[in-house]
């Protein structure tokens, strides 16, 4: 079998200083939705991401909530991974810079550095701003202030090693104008012209005056400046350097580092001169996005008008969200984020557009076929132009994920769900059922329909995954269907496919209601709120409760008695239950699951101290306990045990 190629693609690791907010989805999810359409195209592929735990200012704000630091970033850095799970995040590494295979490496790296001469003691003046933790020179101040977040800085000293950046400052120059290493590479005139051609200042690379850094091995009384730190990370996390990975001649070097503006000069300057300085071969691509800005300003922990992502993926469900920020967001450019713009967005694109295509289509066919097509065919006008749009989007969706233009790909693919929904007025499928004899030609439109949706949410699936999942299940494509390979082909799906209708793939929003409750939920400082918390430990199914606690609930086997739908909740089913003692009356959610017949006669498991509630009208006494797993619910019967044991 031939080896697969490699695809080795990475965000900046974050720092757990704050939590994080919709700004660092933005590199995430663009990263994620290139590593799941790579893997779609069949590359092997490393994605990583990861937090950046050291620093002043960890070690302040460990401080001042009076905890260690390393149990301060160990809080937020489970926020962060438990955020990226609800945003269906498929990395495949996650890396700490306080674990000890990376402090391991960054040791290495330092000292090869110090006996190679490319690292020197000196002593370091200049004006610092302690919030970014950064030095500044005059030329760089913005009307004296840190030209990051506009905060005053202070002229401060100490003793430190140095990177010598010069020897490397042609090379480098040569890499941002010459190769397409940075994308887009508009952005390389301004770090010539600011950084290459005034001449390339040696780099500030250790700090006395604070501890919570990684030591150098050779001067404890230095630890390692933030960026050796952080950029190594990269490499460490493939084993360079250390025992724990074996796979750094297999990824590296780097197929995509993507980070935004404020970190470009590290990436574009620093990391390629930390490289060459250790002769290891170049990454080949630095996309450099732009900021998501909320009222015209970065959205920031520092500034503290962040966006809660988890709030707004429990409203309106993670793939919207992601939909948002990677539509919006153009390679290098900001974007503006607001709740109109958003909501706005998944209503016209997702709501109207993808979603009423798949719903029409898929009601369609059960209301004229019963669920299943005939396989007579007949084709007509319009059909060609539908079939040529659609078979040649993988093409063009290529072409812009080669650029990591993913908004780009993504108006690609809504120009088809467009094309598809214009298909559908210009062929009226309800005008051919009226008559007996348009039969083959209908099934024939429909078929167009499915088959053009399910190339669409094949290619959308890297963007929204969730989501697409569920709409190829609705139009009959199985697994084998659903492939990159076959999203350029047509006539894919059988000529006799069976779909099934399911929950709309996105509601539509009440615009101006909902702007109204989100204007009001939108946080203005960087503390986590109750409800975030709670809806996190959700997420992470952490949520602690004390043995007593537990033994509060008393959970008894049940036999269900009696079992009938309610007509006014039809999620509800109304089940008669005995409980060893007597005979209640338990409403549950579960009747798209179960028939009320194939329930009567099991046993199930009761919380039977619940406080009665009216459910739809029905006093509901107590609680049935069945798994979930996304849309899938199973009752949990315990059928070999006497109604009223006690379950502990
Ligand atoms: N720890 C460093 C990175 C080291 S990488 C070797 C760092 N961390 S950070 O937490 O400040 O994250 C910066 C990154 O977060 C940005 O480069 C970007 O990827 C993402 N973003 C944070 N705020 C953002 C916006 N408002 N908009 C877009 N991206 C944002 O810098």
């Amino acid at each position: 079998m031939c080896k697969k190629e490699t695809f080795y693609i990475t965000t900046p690791i974050y720092y757990p200083s704050g939590n994080p907010h919709i700004g660092h989805c933005y590199t995430t999810v663009a990263c994620d939705s290139i590593a799941r359409y790579r893997r779609m195209q069949g590359y092997d592929v490393m994605f990583l991401t990861g937090t950046d735990e050291h620093g002043l200012k960890i070690e302040q704000k460990a401080a001042e909530k009076g905890v260690t630091p390393k149990e301060y970033v160990d809080e937020i850095t489970a926020v962060f991974q438990s955020l990226w799970k609800f945003m269906n995040i498929s990395y495949d590494r996650y890396i700490r810079t306080t674990d000890d295979y990376h402090i391991e490496t960054v040791q290495k790296i330092f000292k090869e550095l110090y006996d190679k001469g490319y690292i020197y003691k000196g002593e370091y003046k200049g004006k610092y701003c302690t919030p970014c933790e950064s030095f500044w020179t005059d030329s760089q101040l913005v009307d004296g202030k840190c030209p990051d977040c506009g905060r005053e800085v202070t002229e401060a000293k100490e003793e430190a090693y140095f990177f010598k950046m010069s020897p490397f400052a042609d090379r480098i120059e040569k890499l941002l104008t010459e190769t397409d290493y940075l994308q887009p590479k508009t952005r390389a005139v301004e770090l010539v012209n600011n950084f290459i051609k005034p001449g390339l200042e040696d780099l500030c690379v250790s700090r006395t005056s604070f501890k919570w850094g990684i030591p150098v091995t050779f001067d404890t009384n230095h630890v390692v400046y933030v960026w050796i730190d952080a950029l190594s990370n990269y490499i460490s996390a493939l084993g360079y350097k250390n025992e724990k990975f074996d796979e750094f001649d297999k990824y590296w070097p780097a197929d995509v580092h993507m980070v935004a503006k404020d970190i470009m000069r590290f990436h574009a300057i620093i990391w390629p001169a930390m490289l060459m300085a250790l002769d290891l071969p170049l990454p080949k691509h630095l996309a450099v996005h732009g900021w998501i800005t909320f009222n015209g300003q970065k959205m920031s922990k520092s500034l503290g008008n962040v966006v809660d992502p988890f709030i707004l993926g429990k409203r309106y469900g993670a793939d919207a969200i992601r939909y948002q920020i990677m539509r919006e967001m153009a390679l290098g450019a900001d974007s503006s984020f607001s709740n109109e713009i958003m909501i706005n967005r998944i209503n016209s694109d997702l709501a109207n557009g993808l979603g009423n295509l798949v719903s029409r289509t898929v009601a369609m066919v059960e209301k004229y076929f019963g669920g299943t097509l005939p396989v007579e065919r007949e084709s007509g006008e319009f059909d060609d132009d539908l079939i040529c749009t659609a078979t040649s989007l993988k093409k063009s969706v290529d072409g812009y994920m080669d650029k990591t233009q993913l908004n780009n790909a993504l108006a690609e693919i809504f120009k088809v769900v467009s094309r598809a929904n214009k298909y559908i007025d210009e062929t009226a499928p309800w005008v051919l059922a009226k008559d007996e004899n348009n039969r083959t030609r209908l099934a024939t439109v429909l078929y167009n329909l499915l088959e053009t949706i399910r190339i669409v949410s094949t290619l959308l699936s890297a963007f929204m995954p969730t989501t697409m999942t569920r709409a190829l299940e609705q139009i009959g494509a199985d697994e084998a269907a659903a492939t990159y390979d076959n999203a350029d082909k047509f006539g894919v799906l059988p000529l006799d496919v069976t779909v099934k209708k399911g929950e709309a793939l996105f509601p539509r929003i009440d615009v101006e209601k909902e702007i109204e409750e989100l204007n009001s939920i939108i946080k203005n400082n960087d503390t986590e709120s109750e409800e975030t918390k709670k809806l996190r430990e959700e997420i992470e199914g952490v949520a602690q409760i004390g043995i007593d606690d537990f033994g509060k609930v008393d959970l008894r086997v049940a036999e269900i008695k009696a079992c009938e739908p309610i007509k006014e909740a039809k999620k509800l089913l109304k089940l008669t239950v005995f409980d060893g003692v007597k005979e209640r009356t338990v409403a549950s959610g579960i009747a798209k699951y179960y028939k009320p017949e194939e329930l009567v006669g099991k046993k199930i498991i009761l919380v039977s101290n619940l406080k009665p509630a009216k459910l739809c009208g029905v006093e509901s006494c107590g609680m049935i306990l069945a798994a979930t797993c996304g849309d899938d619910i199973k009752v949990i019967f315990v059928d070999d045990m006497p109604a009223g044991a006690k379950i502990s």
